[in-house]
This record gives C-alpha cells, sequence and structure tokens, in this order.
C-alpha cells in the first residue's frame, strides 16, 4: 500500500560520487542511532530487496556495455520502486529509522548530470519510483574525482568504467540539485576526516531537531 508521507524525518539518504566516503558515513549515522536505542534500518541503492539486488546484477555488470542510458535510468527507478514499496515504507511505518546508502538524488546526478537525460523528467520518474516519498534530510559528501577514485577498489563496475570525466559531470550534478532542494540537501567536505564528518552530521542532525 502506497501512502503519501511527503517528507519523513526519519529517513535520512547519502550521497556522493564513487568512493566519497558515504557508506562509511551512512554507518556511523546508523551505530550512533542504534547506541541511542533507536531501532534503524540500513539500505543501499540499486539493491536491498531480492528483486531491486538482480537488477543491481544488470546495472553494474562490466559485461553489458550495450545498456543503453535510458534503460540503466528505468531499471535504478525500477529497483527503487520496490525497495521503497517492500522495505523503505513498511518500516517507517512501523516507526523505524530508515538509513539508506544512495536514493533518488544518484539517479538526478548519475542518469541527468552525468548520462545527459533530462533532469525534469528524471523528477517526474523519481516521484513515481518513491510514491512521493522525500528523506527528512539527505547528506551529500563532497569529494573530487581524484579522491574518489583513491579510496574506492581498484576493480571498476559498469558505470566506474565510464571514467574521471563522468564522475566529475556527477559532482557537478550534486551541487546542482543541493542549489534546488537547499533545504533538504546538506553539502558535506568529503576531504574532511571520517570523525570530522561524522561530528558534521550529528550537528545537522540536531540542529534540525531530528534527534
Ligand atoms: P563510498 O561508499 O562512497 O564508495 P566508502 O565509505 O566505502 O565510500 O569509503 C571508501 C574508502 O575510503 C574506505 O576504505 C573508507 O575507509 C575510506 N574513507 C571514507 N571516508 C574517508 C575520509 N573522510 N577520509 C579518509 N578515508 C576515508
Ligand atoms: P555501488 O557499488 O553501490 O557503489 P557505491 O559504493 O559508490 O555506492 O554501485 C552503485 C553504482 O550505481 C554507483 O556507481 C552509482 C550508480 N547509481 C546510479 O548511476 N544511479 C542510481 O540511481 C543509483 C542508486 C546508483
Amino acid at each position: 500500500m502506497l501512502m503519501s508521507i511527503l517528507i519523513n524525518h526519519r529517513f535520512i539518504t547519502f550521497e556522493g560520487i564513487d568512493g566519497c566516503g558515504k557508506s562509511t558515513q551512512a554507518r556511523m549515522l546508523l551505530d550512533y542511532l542504534e547506541q541511542s536505542g533507536e531501532q534503524v534500518f540500513f539500505v543501499r541503492e540499486p539493491g536491498g530487496t531480492p528483486i531491486s539486488e538482480a537488477v543491481r546484477g544488470i546495472l553494474l555488470d562490466i559485461n553489458r556495455a550495450e545498456l543503453s542510458d535510458r534503460t540503466e535510468a528505468l531499471l535504478m527507478t525500477a529497483s527503487r520502486a520496490q525497495l521503497t514499496d517492500e522495505l523503505i515504507i513498511p518500516a517507517l511505518e512501523a516507526g523505524q529509522w530508515v538509513i539508506a546508502d544512495r536514493y533518488a538524488d544518484s539517479t538526478l546526478a548519475y542518469q541527468g548530470s552525468g548520462r545527459g537525460i533530462d533532469m525534469e523528467w528524471l523528477i517526474r520518474l523519481n516521484k513515481f519510483a518513491t510514491a512521493d516519498l522525500e528523506p527528512g534530510v539527505t547528506f551529500v559528501i563532497d569529494v573530487n574525482p581524484a579522491l574518489g577514485q583513491q579510496r574506492r577498489s581498484a576493480v571498476n563496475d559498469r558505470i566506474e568504467e565510464a571514467g574521471l570525466s563522468f564522475q566529475a559531470k556527477v559532482r557537478d550534478g550534486y551541487r546542482e540539485i543541493a542549489e534546488r532542494f537547499p533545504e533538504r540537501i546538506i553539502v558535506l567536505d568529503g576531504s574532511a576526516s571520517i570523525t570530522v564528518i561524522h561530528k558534521q552530521v550529528i550537528k545537522e542532525m540536531t540542529r534540525r531537531k531530528l534527534i
């Protein structure tokens, strides 16, 4: 059953280019909330349900170079729709926190700025895929593509195979959408230490009276 939550303050997303350090920060917030006695559900995209993980397998397979940009956008959002319906909405309805390592903004940055698909269309596609659900706050961990590459594993998936100039476009995309949705999206300097960034996350959550 879909519901019209619009913004859910217990739904927190982490975003950024590959290797920026967002999974590290997402896990640290998970630990912080759990230590405060909260129930937290952790998801990562694309994936998170059996159907979404099957779609992820197609999306990241280095041998599927023929996958078109439009198909990529549709599969990313198909994976999101399934995850949202099957796990995220039920968890929020049960009063749990949900922390997502990537969500709708990844599609705007990667398929929009990265691949060059019209942003307005992708925003509408995301609204369909998320059933209008929006995070209470989104943290974008901003690093330059060289630092991202240095931090991530040496083995490229199909999307990482697009290279540093693609990652630079994606980074610009995140900055653009942060300007467009300034109330929801907070950009943090990912070149700072893990601890410093975590403190900024907690400070922002506190400032927003989320915790
Ligand atoms: P992402 O999820 O964005 O791909 P990860 O959180 O998995 O990135 O981090 C990639 C690597 O970089 C990991 O080895 C992690 O320990 C390291 N790392 C993450 N954040 C920082 C940071 N702020 N400074 C230095 N190293 C970091
Ligand atoms: P993953 O291994 O999860 O990378 P990371 O640790 O950087 O999150 O791979 C996910 C890849 O899929 C990553 O390159 C970003 C890309 N992606 C999109 O292009 N669009 C999307 O909507 C999502 C969710 C991910």
